[in-house]
């Protein structure tokens, strides 16, 4: 499963990217609004940083707009997929530039059907959002369970399914046991994922016994093994 941060914190990403675990990055127009920054160029920042799929959404609602505006991001960096929502105008969009050779994430996806029709539309990516469905009482979950198995129902159809709006890591769990093949997670998420209070409390009590021993691993030179051949 790929792993995506959502966020538009350019600080976070640096970070986290360190760790080797990020594939891409997500962002959104309410996410670029928190940054405080001109969008464009935080969108550069971005792929200076990070070389798989970063989203960068449109923001008109008409198609000859909106595909000016992907058309206008794409030129950003090569790893740019267009973000456009699941309207019949930007599905018409999403068309346009996937047969252009642009990647597309299409976005504030909430039902199956709609995934569907992305993917027809040759979506890059689809995003369901599963919190948000769970926030009015529907199961997200269940959505990407129908979603998986309706596109591993049609093999031509290649799109990922990038699960978004995850509130914690036993949701991303739960979507990589299912297939989905993306999980994008604010970066709050992301640091959870590393976390268990047993990792802490049995490293806790290595290292006490460890010290007791009074070595240091770096404290003497390692000959190596010659064995007899
Ligand atoms: O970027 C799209 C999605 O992940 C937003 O999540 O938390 O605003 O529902 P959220």
């Amino acid at each position: 499963m790929k792993f995506f941060i959502d966020t538009a914190d350019l600080g976070e990403i640096v970070d986290l990217a360190s760790t080797g675990l990020l594939d891409g990055v997500t962002t959104n127009p309410s996410l670029v609004a928190k940054s405080g920054k001109s969008f464009l160029d935080l969108i550069a920042e971005i792929c200076e940083v990070v070389s798989g799929p970063v989203s960068a959404e449109v923001t008109a609602t008409d198609h000859a707009t909106m595909l000016a505006e992907g058309r206008h991001l794409a030129k950003i960096a090569p790893n740019i997929a267009v973000k456009v929502p699941l309207t019949v105008d930007g599905l018409k969009t999403c068309k346009a530039l996937s047969d252009e050779g642009t990647m597309v994430n299409v976005t504030l996806c909430f039902s199956a059907s709609q995934a569907l029709l992305a993917a027809k539309a040759g979506a890059t990516f689809i995003s369901p959002f599963v919190g948000r469905l769970d926030d009015i009482s529907f199961d997200g979950m269940a959505l990407i369970a129908d979603i998986v198995e309706i596109y591993s129902r049609y093999p031509a159809l290649t799109t990922e399914v990038l699960v978004a709006s995850i509130r914690g890591p036993r949701q991303v769990a739960d979507a990589a046991k299912l297939g989905a093949h993306v999980a994008t997670m604010p970066p709050s998420v992301i640091r959870q994922l590393f976390k268990h209070p047993l990792t802490d409390k049995g490293l806790e009590a290595f290292l006490a016994d460890w010290a007791k021993t009074g070595q240091s691993i770096l404290g003497s030179e390692v000959e190596p093994l010659r064995k007899p051949a």
